[in-house]
């Protein structure tokens, strides 16, 4: 099964061919970061216009070299696609928009089943993408997921393919707004530093003990809260006992101490069999690193998404549609920038 999907959630246009839900055919992805970057965060009108003047040609440079790779002619890609996925949401409603009423044109001109997908959900099944259809991927369910993007920290229970339930979640800051709020209060990259400060606090040469909280590692529950750990680096910061080096270093050892050792309470709870990563902070090396040696600790097999599949693209969203597969009416798919984690189209039934 062939599936043509489409990306458009926040800065970056994206559309992929993914065969079988594990292997991408064809992939592309432009972006609007760079415009972001010069005004030191995003302007949701900017990035529906880029969306907007970016759409067409990403669709068609997929579609070409999806035909490149197969050795078909455009008709015979074109009749190869069983259906379109598109992102429905969480996102900005401008740029969501634009994907999503792309997808219902194709899924019109070509008389294709339409599937919405999660943004969140499709982070989740970069976990179940493969370099080769052949591979068998030592997941098995339940699993507990992080999930941790730009916009959201959530940690779920996922008891088979689209059949979720909520374990916890973030109270005020994401993880990514974090390490993004931290790199800006550092002088690092205005938009999107996380990736930035992580490079500068692998410099730190192996800092005194801990100065920063572990937020909510005290309380009995799986809810998290970020916005504390920022207020304090700004302490920090401003009392100059510190290096920016060091700051970042013990900023991401606070963060990914708080993450690593909920996901890992959470899965001897569950008794989960296999621990997932999902969204761009997944890219974190530390968080990797540390998630991976903790799962071995505990004997459950850790997947985290390749390095490119951990940011925003179109794969994992054709992936979650092939797993899930819950095609709707083309007038009943809307764009709903207020998605949560489980507002799942799968089993839960919305
Ligand atoms: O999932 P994503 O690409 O977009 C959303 O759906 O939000 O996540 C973007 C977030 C940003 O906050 C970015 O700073 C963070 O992921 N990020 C990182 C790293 N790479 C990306 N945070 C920490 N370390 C990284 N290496
Ligand atoms: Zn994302």
């Amino acid at each position: 099964m062939n599936i043509l999907s489409i990306e458009t959630s926040c800065d970056e246009t994206a559309c992929a061919v993914v065969e079988n839900g594990t292997k991408c055919l064809a992939s592309t992805i432009a972006t609007s970061k760079e415009l972001h970057e010069s005004t030191g965060g995003i302007v949701p009108e900017i990035a529906a216009r880029k969306q907007l003047e970016f759409i067409v040609p990403v669709i068609d440079k997929t579609l070409k070299d999806y035909c490149a790779a197969a050795g078909k002619t455009r008709q015979e890609a074109i009749e190869s696609i069983d259906s379109i996925a598109v992102t429905a949401g969480p996102g900005l409603i401008g740029s969501l928009l634009i994907g999503v009423e792309a997808a219902k044109a194709l899924a019109v001109a070509w008389n294709k089943p339409l599937i919405p997908v999660n943004h969140l959900v499709g982070h989740i099944y970069a976990n179940f993408l493969t370099e080769n259809t052949e591979e068998t991927l030592p997941i098995q369910f339940p699993c507990v997921v992080l999930i941790v993007s730009g916009g959201h920290t959530d940690l779920v229970l996922m008891k088979g393919h689209g059949d979720f339930e909520f374990i916890g979640s973030t109270l005020d800051d994401a993880a990514g707004e974090a390490f993004d709020k931290t790199a800006r209060l550092l002088g690092l990259s205005k938009y999107l530093g996380g990736a930035e400060l992580s490079k500068l606090a692998e410099t730190a040469v192996q800092p005194q003990p801990s100065f920063l909280p572990r937020p909510m590692l005290d309380k009995d529950n799986y809810d998290f809260s970020f916005s504390g750990l920022k207020t304090s680096v700004k302490r920090i910061i401003e009392s100059g006992i510190y290096s920016t080096e060091h700051v970042a270093y013990e900023f991401e050892e606070a963060v990914v101490d708080v993450l690593v050792t909920k996901t890992i309470k959470a899965t001897k709870e569950y008794g989960a069999k296999t621990i997932l990563l999902g969204g761009g902070v997944s890219a974190n090396k530390k968080l990797r690193n540390r998630m991976q040696a903790a799962g071995e600790s505990i004997g459950v097999y850790v997947r985290i998404p390749s390095l490119k599949l951990c940011t925003d693209n179109a794969i994992y969203i054709a992936s979650a549609a092939y797993f899930i597969n819950t095609p709707k009416k083309i007038e009943e798919v809307t764009a709903d920038p207020s998605l949560t984690i489980m507002s799942n189209f799968g089993n839960n039934g919305n």
